[in-house]
């Protein structure tokens, strides 16, 4: 196969964790979006925001997406607001087949409750759990147009990976 295997979806599903474990089953390359913003503008992604906005951060996404996209055989996991720019979720479907890892809200809520790691929920104040339902709401409609989606709430991450292999297989 040679086609990329992107994991989309919203933050705390497990897109990185899962698509490491993916790619060492796989024997594939593993690139994280954010993990790659992060090593090529020197800064962590709290920095970015901090300094330079969200604006300024969706354009670095943005470049990062037309580089990996150009990849073969990878394993890509991105943000969770990668796909909310109709352009990245475009390139990044043409460049294989996009799977998008899905939990519900209150379980996104307790996955992400430390402060200070992702500056689209820090910003929501206290109501972080009524963010995550906003955010979910306004985002579903990018996250529906994966190849698959799979549910992890109850699954161990091993389970998962199969569940990848098994959809991606046919
Ligand atoms: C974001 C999700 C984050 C990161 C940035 C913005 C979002 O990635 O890209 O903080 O808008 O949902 P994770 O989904 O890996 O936390």
């Amino acid at each position: 196969m040679k086609e990329n295997i992107i994991l989309i979806g919203f933050m705390g599903v497990g897109k990185t964790s899962l698509g490491k474990l993916l790619a060492s089953k796989l024997g594939r390359a593993f690139i994280d979006l954010d993990e790659k913003i992060e090593r090529d503008a020197n800064m962590t992604i709290p920095e970015i925001f901090e300094k330079h906005g969200e604006k300024y951060f969706r354009k670095l996404e943005k470049e990062a997406v037309k580089e990996v996209s150009q990849r073969r055989n990878i394993v890509i996991a991105t943000g969770g607001g990668t796909v909310k720019d109709e352009e990245n979720l475009q390139l990044l479907k043409n460049s294989g087949v996009v799977i998008c890892l899905t939990t519900d809200a209150e379980e996104i809520f307790r996955r992400t409750e430390k402060r200070g790691e992702r500056p689209v929920l820090d910003s929501g104040g206290n109501e972080r759990l009524e963010t995550i339902k906003k955010l979910l709401a306004e985002r579903e409609k990018f996250y529906n147009q994966a190849d698959f989606q799979i549910d992890t709430t109850d699954w161990s991450p091993l389970q998962i990976v199969n569940e990848i292999c098994d959809k991606i297989r046919g």
